[in-house]
């Protein structure tokens, strides 16, 4: 039976990279529909380029849901050093042809998860955690029928990317992860300590380029762009592919390894706010409430993305 999912993103080139991935994937995937947050980018560009990402795609049947403009409590902090003013700087930007749905996207989430109640959507968050805990916040009878959470966020042993001690998804909306992590749903975390482990090394995105498809090309060109600002700053051939990691696990989960741990997040010191405090050794006796990916078969997940971007020719 296909997976159902609904992705939460911010694209941001990992992210489109990541619905490429799902899209091509339509054999095991179920794609319920796609809402964009504020985090790489602002909601007006992250919503716009998960359009431009279905237009390539040409996807004309997927639904693009626009949700919250800001974090609960702070202010958006955004990532246009990585990500260039477009969020997907290599590629062409354009006012896409699919349209935004007029429904706002924890609604969606919402009413999408109401009506299932045999327990069979998967959330696949890969940008700040802000529209899934308003879904939840507003209507806490959905924890009944989501499946689990498949998210990208958090850093145990490579530290933070955003602060000393914290990653991107988590600082940007700490009080949203606070919620997701503490709702007691099954979560599988992709966090840097897995994502470090996936380059987009020259030749890695030079067998991508040679796929003669438009989302295969434009896949090339974001990570061509992509690669230039965490190659400068950690000395690495290519930059971690992060977010299609979440993907990559619900079509291949052996190429992972991961550990029951207990995850809280800090919200509370401004030195550490972000920070995912992962019990990993379990040192404080305490039950587990994620599972920690911590390793990747780098070559594996590669073959896997290449494979499957040729489904689009
Ligand atoms: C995460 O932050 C964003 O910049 C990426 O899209 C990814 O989701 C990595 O820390
Ligand atoms: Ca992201």
């Amino acid at each position: 039976m296909r997976e159902k999912i609904i992705i939460d993103c911010d694209p941001g080139q990992d992210d489109a990279v990541a619905l490429f991935l799902a899209m091509a994937s339509s054999d095991e995937l179920d794609i319920l529909g796609i809402t964009a947050v504020a985090g790489n980018v602002p909601l007006e560009l992250t919503q716009r380029n998960a359009r431009i990402i279905c237009d390539i795609a040409g996807n004309k049947d997927m639904s693009v849901y626009a949700g919250c403009s800001r974090p609960m409590l702070l202010n958006l902090v955004t990532a246009e050093n990585v990500h260039g003013m477009s969020g997907l700087d290599g590629i062409d930007i354009y006012e896409p042809v699919k349209k935004i749905d007029e429904t706002h996207a924890v609604d969606f989430i919402i009413e999408t998860l109401k009506a299932s109640t045999d327990k069979s959507i998967t959330l696949v968050p890969t940008g700040p955690l802000t529209n899934i805990a308003m879904a939840i916040i507003k209507e806490p009878s959905i924890l009944n029928n989501i499946k689990q959470i498949v998210l990208m966020g958090g850093a145990m042993r490579e530290g933070g990317n955003l602060s000393p001690s914290a990653e991107f998804n988590i600082l940007v909306d700490p009080h949203a992860a606070h919620v997701v992590f503490d709702s007691g749903l099954p979560i599988i975390v992709m966090s840097l300590d897995v994502t470090h482990q996936v380059l987009t090394t020259k030749e890695r995105v030079a067998k991508i380029s040679k796929i003669n498809n438009p989302a295969a090309q434009a896949t090339a060109g974001m990570l061509q762009f992509f690669a230039r600002y965490d190659s400068a700053k950690y000395g690495f051939d290519g930059a971690p592919l992060h977010d299609p990691c979440t993907i990559a696990w619900l079509l291949e989960p052996d190429l992972f390894q991961g550990k029951p741990c207990h995850v809280s997040i800090e919200t509370g010191s401004n030195l550490t706010m972000g920070h995912t405090a992962v019990d990993f050794w379990g040192i404080g006796n305490t039950k587990p409430n994620v599972t920690w990916m911590h390793t990747i078969d780098a070559d594996g997940f590669y073959t896997l993305l290449t494979e499957r971007l040729r489904n689009f020719a």
